[in-house]
This record gives C-alpha cells, sequence and structure tokens, in this order.
C-alpha cells in the first residue's frame, strides 16, 4: 500500500528535513509570479485583471528559486528526474537555477493547452502553454521510453504534449490536469517509488500518486489548500492492484 506524506508549511523550511537523495521523481509548480503583472483574464464573464493570490507573489524570484532547487537537487535520487513547471514569468530563472546547481537538462517541454482561455487583450497572442523542464542529477536517470511510446500510439513521443486544460475539481485557480500528472509519474517512476511535490496546491500530484501506487510527500502552505488536498487524496481510491 503506498504511503502518503502531507505536510503543512514552507517548502523551505520542510524539504531540509527530507532524506538526501530518497527521492526517484519530483514534480514541482511553484509560484509564476504571474499576479499583478498586469494580464487580464476572465471571471463570471468579465475582465479582471489576474490574481492568482497572495501565494503567487515571490519578492526575490531567483532567489528563491535557487534555494527551493538547491534542496530538490539534495533530495534527488541519482537517477531520479525533477520536473518543473511554469510560463515566461519564471521559466528563464528556473532555467538559470538549474545551470547554475550543475543539473543536467534532459528536456523542455511544452504542454499546449487547445482550449485555454482566450485573451482579452488585443496587444499580445494568447497564452496557451506551459513550460516544463525535466533535469536529472547525472546522465543516468530513469525514463520510460517505450512506456512513453506506447503512450502516444506506438510513436515516439516529442517534447509537445497536446492535453486540453480539465474541469477543476477544487477552487484552486492553478489545479493541474490529472491527465498531465498521470503521464509523468508513469514514464518517470515505478510502482513503490517516492513522489516529492513541493508546492501541492490542491493535491493533484498526490491524487495520481496514490492511483498509480507511488509513495507521496506533499508540502503546502496554504491553509485552505491544503485542507482540500488532504480532502482529496483521501477521496481517492488506492490502486485495486
Ligand atoms: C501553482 S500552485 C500548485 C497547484 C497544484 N499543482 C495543483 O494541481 O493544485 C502553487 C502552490 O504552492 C503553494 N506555495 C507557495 N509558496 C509555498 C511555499 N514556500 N511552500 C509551500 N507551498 C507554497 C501555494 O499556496 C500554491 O497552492
Amino acid at each position: 500500500m503506498a504511503e502518503t506524506r502531507l505536510i503543512h508549511g514552507d517548502a523551505l523550511e520542510w524539504m531540509p528535513k527530507l532524506e538526501p537523495n530518497s527521492i526517484q521523481l519530483i514534480f514541482a509548480d511553484p509560484p509564476y509570479n504571474l499576479s499583478g503583472s498586469g494580464f487580464l483574464t476572465c471571471k463570471g464573464g468579465r475582465p479582471v485583471e489576474c490574481n492568482k493570490g497572495q501565494w503567487d507573489q515571490v519578492d526575490n524570484l531567483h532567489e528563491f528559486n535557487r534555494r527551493w532547487v538547491a534542496e530538490c537537487v539534495r533530495v534527488l535520487a541519482e537517477d531520479g528526474t525533477l520536473w518543473i513547471s511554469g510560463t515566461l514569468h519564471n521559466h528563464p530563472s528556473i532555467g538559470m537555477v538549474l545551470k547554475e546547481l550543475g543539473l543536467w537538462i534532459i528536456n523542455d517541454l511544452i504542454w499546449y493547452k487547445p482550449n485555454a482561455t482566450p485573451l482579452l487583450q488585443r496587444n499580445r497572442l494568447a497564452p496557451s502553454t506551459e513550460l516544463i523542464w525535466i533535469a536529472s542529477k547525472s546522465k543516468k536517470y530513469y525514463f520510460n521510453y517505450e512506456l512513453a511510446k506506447q503512450l502516444n500510439g506506438g510513436k515516439q513521443m516529442r517534447n509537445l504534449w497536446t492535453i486540453p486544460a480539465e474541469k477543476h475539481q477544487t477552487d484552486h485557480p492553478a489545479e493541474k490536469p490529472e491527465s498531465l500528472l498521470t503521464r509523468i509519474l508513469l514514464i518517470a517512476s515505478r510502482e513503490g517509488d517516492w513522489v516529492l511535490d513541493p508546492f501541492m496546491g490542491s493535491g493533484t500530484t498526490g491524487v495520481v500518486a496514490k492511483r498509480l501506487e507511488r509513495h507521496f510527500i506533499g508540502i503546502e502552505i496554504d491553509d485552505h489548500y491544503f485542507t482540500t488536498a488532504i480532502q482529496r487524496i483521501q477521496e481517492t481510491p488506492a490502486s485495486p492492484f
């Protein structure tokens, strides 16, 4: 039976307490610093400035990224992989940090959302993608190439994934689709491996880890989202196998 450990607190405080080299797969969906950038989004059919919450505003984003990514490197297994999602607001900073910390960058993966929210301003292209860095400590990392190919109808899987945004299960504004996490966990971990999500939000990674029989550690700072994640993961049936 897969174990689930949910931690309510700051990832910068709690990650140093985790065992070194103990995690096979880290999926991190950190604050993007998107709020307050002047983007208009659509709420209840009306244009409003994008504000995902206080959690999305970090004072010194690059320093913050350097600190938590360094902890990811410490806890990541020698053959583990680190997957970090973002947008143009934090993607360059994360890329710099990965280079500074000497990680091996495996891929830049583009998640294309064909049904992304339409753009209300008429001054740029409609953002329809998120970017995911995939990195490891060494060139010998676990990656299930054959399964990825199988999931792609027998053809080599490319670094452009078309996955529609799903109807949210919770009120978290940045909830990721379960199908995105399912694909990542299947390709980059095995049953019984440990998966860490240091910015757990509504618990999507935990839900998928439980279904796929992976052990899971999730950290979330916000009271409401932490409670949401606990409830969501508890209500998820474990794998029947
Ligand atoms: C982009 S959201 C993650 C959404 C998640 N992937 C999901 O599917 O619901 C980032 C989350 O990180 C949390 N967070 C921000 N700073 C944090 C920190 N220092 N430690 C732990 N959690 C933090 C926020 O409260 C927010 O819920």
